[in-house]
Formats: C-alpha cells, structure tokens, sequence
C-alpha cells in the first residue's frame, strides 16, 4: 500500500425530512448572503427551490438566485454566476441539483475570489488557491460531486471538457434526503449508477499491491449498488434502494476507496470527449467505455480481473484466467444491459466516423497520455473507441 493522506471533511446531513436544516446550517458555516444555483426544471418543478426560499426567509438569510445550469455544465453560466455573485456580494455558493449544478457551483465559489479568468484554473496555469464556502442539496445521486474536490467544466470554444480538483472546492456541507430521488426518471437513475459504479472501478483497477482493505470495500460497494439498482428498476420508489444508492454515489468518489493505491482515470478521460461532442449523459458514456477498456487492458493485470470477475460477479474460477477475467467484464457489460444502459456506440448516438475528432479533443486534454493501469497513448485510445464502436 502507498503512503497517503487524506482529509474529506464534508458534513453529510443524511435522510428523509433533513431539507428543513439547510437555513441553520447556512449560518453554521457563515453564510449570511448565498447565491442559490439550479438546474432547468426539477427544483421548481419538486417544490423543493420554493422550500429552500422559504426556509431562508424565515431564518432572514438574503439570497440570490442563477438557474439554468444544464447537463455537462458550459463556462458561459459560470462567468454569470461569477458576476451576480460578485455584484451581490454574496458569501455562500448553495447548489441544489445533480453532479453538473454542483460542479458549476464550484467554479463560480473559486471565481468569485480569483482576479482573472476562471478557466485558468482548467488550463492548469494556477492553482484554486481560495474560495467561497460551497454546500449541496443533492438531487441525483451520480457524480458523487456532494462529497468530491473536483468540478467538471465544458469549455464551449472547441468544446473541451475538464476537470480539476481542489480541497477549496470540497463542499462543506451536503444535504441528502433520497425521498427527493424519487422523480428521477429511470435513464437518470441508471446513468448515475453506472458512473458510481465507474467511480469505484477507476480506483479498483490498480497495479498498487497489498491494497485488500480497499479491495474488499470497493467490492461491497459494487456488490451493494448492483443489488439497489435491480430493485430500483422494479420498484423506483423503494426507500431503502434509494438511499443505498445515494450513500453509494458518495463513498464512491469522496476519495475514501482510492486511498493508498495508484488510481486509474483513463475511462473518464475518453467518455468526457463523448459527452462534450453529442452532449450526452456522463454515465451512459460510461457505461459504453468502461467495458471496451477492460476489454483491452484486462491482460496487464489479469490477476485483478480475476478478483473482479470471482468476487463481483461470482464467477466459478473453473478455466483459464483469461476466460474467467473475460467472463466478468462479459457480467459487467450483461448488467448494463440489464438495466436498460447503452453499450455500444450505435445504442449511445455515437458515430464510428467521429472517432477522429474524439482523439483530436482527447490529445489537448489529456496532452496525448491517459491511464495508469495500462499508460495508453492515442493509438491504444483509437482502439478502445474502436471495440466500444
Ligand atoms: O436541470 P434539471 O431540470 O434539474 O434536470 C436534471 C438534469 O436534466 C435532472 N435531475 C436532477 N435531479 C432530478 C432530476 N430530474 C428529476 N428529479 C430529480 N430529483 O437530471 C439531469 C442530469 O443532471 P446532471 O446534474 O447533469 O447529472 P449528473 O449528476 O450525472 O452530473 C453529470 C455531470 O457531472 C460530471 C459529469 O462529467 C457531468 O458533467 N462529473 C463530475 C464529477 C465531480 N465533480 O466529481 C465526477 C464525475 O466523474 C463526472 O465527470
Ligand atoms: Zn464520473
């Protein structure tokens, strides 16, 4: 195991009826004027912004609202944000929404404070090295922004989508009542446990040695969201399948699974590039790449294919290593299926033809290197689109 430290300090406000807390809380972490920033429709449409208002009125806090935020947030609405919130002098980012509202709440929070533009931080020309406090009412378990330093922003000029990580940015306070789950549409439900589970996955394929703590939770909590996500799909409004789900969603990426091994990453890098040319689901691009990666990688480790394909998926270790690491990434993608997620390009809207493009984004972002578990250049990466194509 490698030398680590970690701090993942969030407060995590958890359960039904936990919305009413959101004003004393506000006051707990020093916001006295917050810049309240949501999706399109979801929030008015619950209630639940209405509620929010109401509970800030009633505890004299003075806000502002910004909604509008949309899936694979866009630097455009971060700029806004940064000047409302500026012009407002607000002390306090509230975001209430999925992984994108979050992540757009978190750019504006460093923004803010920053004195040039924000997208420097994207481009690695500075570091965040302040901001204003920033806390989530979740709505869609998925990113596992609520619990994560990191922040995913799309550059709309040539289209590049980043990410950065910053302990400035961790929220301070996350409130999570699954109850507010339960109007997600199945695809949402579905995309979001896909890239739980990819969370999980891009930390458990390692070449790091003597990580069996790690191992064995980052197996349970597999084996736990693959058992909620097959309730949920029968029956969505299941509580206790909700609020496994949405506790999955954050230990899954607060960083607690990734501690003390080499974590991997090259999966997320070629599904942004997906998500930033059609502007699709980031968890249904997963769901595509995860097991095409697998697939081409699986024989620089094959002993931790192995692990994945007895312990996930129960797989009897009858057989060469090959045809049992096979058979689990076989399982994973089978369960995909399973629960209505695209695994191909043609299911996902995407087109062999653009496989070009794709590698051209992917080159800037990733300056032509991605991966740890296998280090893959361009031409590993062309591959990879190849089998999920
Ligand atoms: O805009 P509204 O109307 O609110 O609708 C949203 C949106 O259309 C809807 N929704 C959210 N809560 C709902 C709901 N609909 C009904 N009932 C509810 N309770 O869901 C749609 C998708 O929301 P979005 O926030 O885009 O989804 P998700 O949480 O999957 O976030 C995806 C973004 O997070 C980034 C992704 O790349 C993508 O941009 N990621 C962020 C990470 C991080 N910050 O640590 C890590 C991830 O790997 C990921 O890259
Ligand atoms: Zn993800």
């Amino acid at each position: 195991m490698n030398n680590f430290r970690f701090c993942s300090p969030t407060e995590f406000i958890f359960g039904k009826n936990t919305i009413c807390k959101v004003a004393q809380l506000v006051k707990q972490y020093g916001g006295s004027k917050v810049l309240i920033h949501y999706g399109n429709k979801s929030a008015k449409k619950s209630g639940l912004l209405t509620q929010i208002e109401n509970c800030f009125q009633n505890e004299f806090i003075e806000y502002v609202k910004l909604g509008g935020v949309q899936p694979n947030p866009i630097d455009e609405l971060v700029y806004k944000g940064i000047e409302l919130g500026r012009k407002e002098k607000v002390n306090f980012i509230l975001a209430i929404g999925g992984g994108s509202v979050i992540d757009s709440a978190k750019a504006i929070a460093a923004g803010i404070l920053y004195n040039g533009d924000f997208w420097n931080f994207f481009e690695g020309i500075v570091t965040i090295n302040h901001a204003l406090p920033i806390a989530t009412v979740l709505t869609l378990p998925a990113a596992g922004s609520e619990g994560s330093p990191n922040t995913v922003i799309t550059k709309t000029d040539g289209m590049l989508k980043r990410g950065i990580g910053s302990s400035f940015i961790r929220p301070v306070f996350s409130i999570m009542d699954p109850v507010l789950t339960f109007t997600l549409p199945t695809c949402q439900t579905v995309y979001g446990i896909a890239d739980m589970m990819a969370h999980v996955m891009e930390r458990y394929f390692t070449q790091t040695q003597g990580v069996d703590i790690t191992d064995r939770m980052c197996e349970s909590i597999l084996l736990s969201i693959i058992h909620s996500a097959k309730t949920l799909i029968r029956e969505p409004e299941n509580y206790d399948a909700r609020a496994n789900i949405m506790w999955a969603s954050t230990i899954a990426h607060n960083g607690i699974c990734g501690v003390g091994r080499e974590e991997d990453w090259a999966t997320h890098a070629l599904e942004h590039e997906l998500s930033a040319l059609y502007n699709i689901a980031h968890g249904a691009g997963l769901a595509v790449m995860f097991p095409a990666w697998m697939q081409y990688v699986y024989t620089a480790g094959i002993d931790r294919f192995v692990q994945f394909a007895t312990r996930v998926w129960n797989i009897e270790n009858i057989g060469s290593k090959k045809e049992i690491a096979l058979k689990g990434i076989h399982a994973l993608k089978d369960f995909f299926s399973s629960i209505k997620l695209p695994i191909n390009f043609e299911q996902l809207g995407a087109q062999k033809s653009d496989i070009d493009k794709l590698i051209d984004t992917l080159k800037i972002n990733t300056k032509g290197k991605l991966g740890n578990f296998l280090l893959l250049d361009m031409n590993d990466a062309r591959a990879i689109y190849e089998i999920a194509a």
